[in-house]
């Protein structure tokens, strides 16, 4: 399958990308988002490091999703300057907002597959979307390939999404992501509705894929375990802003009342394998 995946995408791809070598494949400056009267985001700013998984954490509400979106380009801003790859995404023309698309994968939050197409034809979508002259069984094949790369079993391709459990529809959701080779993943809370050790086999997956493929992860979470587990850094965002970036230990140093509180509350020891009161 790997051969087959060389093929199509290897040299005889004339609109792949070389890989991006930058520091940071996301960069989002003064950023402002409102929804009429109600202000999201003033003036945030935010970078993504090549090859790190950044966990995005805040309250409910706090502006997460929008801030994705935002990054995606589906949501307009109000003003600031977002750059995906090098490229600026929020004076972008349609077209070239488009040579950078097909070089992310997105997870959304609820997973939204597609109801009435099956898990591989879900994963088919963005394939024949960005690849419109790919051949029709090849599409499949790749569609397989990402499915059974997701830890679901090769027979769940052909599944509908009714048909599968929670777990199984944020792999598919995931398998959808990976369909056209990102260099950057974008998930929006995956591991939530999990039982702890499907999310914790949820963790080892991105891991491992983060490490085999080199990818760079925006990943949106309220489960600490996974934010201890595997984020490299971890953006906390508040008063409508990032109000600090950085690892753990680095947070764990700061006295923001709501970082304390969320890392050092009694969830947050227990995800640390510390006493609750102590
Ligand atoms: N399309 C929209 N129209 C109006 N308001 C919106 C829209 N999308 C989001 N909002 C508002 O923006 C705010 C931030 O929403 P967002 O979905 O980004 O929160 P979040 O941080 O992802 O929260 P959660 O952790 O619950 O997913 C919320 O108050 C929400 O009601
Ligand atoms: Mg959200």
């Amino acid at each position: 399958m790997n051969t087959i995946v060389n093929e199509i995408f290897g040299e005889e791809k004339p609109e792949r990308h070389e890989r991006f070598q930058g520091e940071y494949p996301v960069r989002v400056r003064g950023l402002v988002n409102s929804f009429g009267d109600q202000v999201i985001h003033e003036d945030l700013d935010l970078d993504v490091k090549r090859g790190e998984i950044l966990g995005v954490v805040g309250g409910s509400g706090t502006g997460k999703s929008v801030l994705m979106r935002s990054i995606i380009g589906l949501q307009q801003p109000d003003a600031g300057h977002i750059e995906v790859f090098g490229q600026s995404m929020t004076d972008a023309e349609p077209d070239e907002a488009l040579g950078v698309r097909n070089r992310w994968g997105v997870l959304f939050q609820g997973g939204a597959l597609f109801s009435t197409l099956t898990v591989g034809e879900n994963v088919e979508v963005p394939i024949t979307q960005f690849y419109p002259e790919l051949d029709a069984e090849i599409a499949h094949e790749i569609a397989r390939y990402k499915v059974v790369m997701s830890g679901l079993p090769e027979e769940a391709t052909s599944k509908f999404p009714s048909e599968l459990s929670g777990g199984m529809k944020k792999r598919a959701g995931l398998a959808r992501a990976l369909a056209i080779d990102p260099e950057l993943l974008f998930l929006d809370e995956p591991t939530a509705g999990l039982d702890p050790i499907g999310a914790s086999a949820f963790d080892e997956l991105l891991r491992g894929l983060k490490e085999t493929l080199g990818l760079t992860v925006f990943l949106i979470t309220h489960d600490l375990d996974t934010l201890f587990a595997i984020c490299d850094r971890v953006a906390v965002l508040a008063d409508k802003k990032v109000i600090a970036v950085g690892t753990i230990p680095e947070l764990l140093e700061m006295d923001h009342p709501w970082i304390q509180e969320y890392f050092n509350g009694p969830r947050g020891r227990a995800a640390q394998g510390k006493p609750i009161d102590g």
